[in-house]
Formats: C-alpha cells, sequence, structure tokens
C-alpha cells in the first residue's frame, strides 16, 4: 500500500466552521480511519483512534465537536480532546494526544500526509 498523501477535500479558506470530513489513511503499511476538522478558521487532521482504548471518536457520522464547540469528543467514554493540538484535557486519558496528520495545499485541494506520524496510537 502507498503511504502518500491522501486528498481530503478543498483548500482550507472554503471550509466552514465545524466542517469535518472522514477518510482513511496509510500508515506503516496499514489503513488508518482519519478525520479532519475546521475549528476558529484552521484544519486540522488526525487519526481517528481515541488515546483511551483505540476506539473511533466518532459514530461514524464524522460528528466530532461537542456541544460548545470547543473540544473534540469521543462518543465512547466522553474523552475531550483540544481541536487544535489534540490533547485530550479532561477524560480517561487525560494529557495523552491524538496522532496529528501533516495537512499540505497543493493543486487546489488540502492533502494530508504521515509525514508527521510518530506514534502508535
Ligand atoms: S474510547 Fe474514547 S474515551 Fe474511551
Amino acid at each position: 500500500m502507498s503511504e502518500g498523501a491522501v486528498c481530503v477535500g478543498a483548500p482550507a479558506a472554503r471550509w466552514g466552521e465545524g466542517d469535518s470530513v472522514r477518510f482513511s489513511i496509510t500508515l506503516h503499511g496499514v489503513s488508518r480511519d482519519a478525520f479532519a476538522v475546521c475549528w476558529h478558521g484552521e484544519v486540522r487532521a488526525f487519526v481517528n483512534s481515541c488515546r483511551h482504548q483505540s476506539r473511533q471518536l466518532d459514530f461514524g457520522d464524522g460528528h466530532f465537536f461537542d456541544e460548545a464547540f470547543d473540544a473534540l469528543v469521543c462518543c465512547h467514554h466522553g474523552a475531550r480532546f483540544h481541536p487544535q493540538t489534540g490533547e485530550c484535557v479532561e477524560g480517561p486519558c487525560k494529557g495523552a494526544f491524538l496522532t496529528a496528520l501533516t495537512l499540505v495545499e497543493r493543486d487546489g485541494a488540502l492533502w494530508a500526509s504521515p509525514s508527521a506520524y510518530s506514534g502508535s496510537g
């Protein structure tokens, strides 16, 4: 399997607040679920794997934000992650980080890359 960049959509300037997209990316030869979200005008992408029990944060519906729109929330046990850094700020894995992906704009689109991937989560 290729470990190249994956197109996740339009350039960040065309995303709206709270927009999200789910996609798959290959990391170390393994296809992983991932997602990108727009928060405070910036798009961030993470591997969709909670640091508590390695389960997907959402129910498969691309819903990641809490009601207050200030955290990404795991639907299983409520871990709350900072949308910019991916750090768990509250919950059973407090202090752990979601695995961030690198985003770059190229050819009129936004691409996620595993180049920043260094963890096992
Ligand atoms: S699996 Fe996410 S909080 Fe438990």
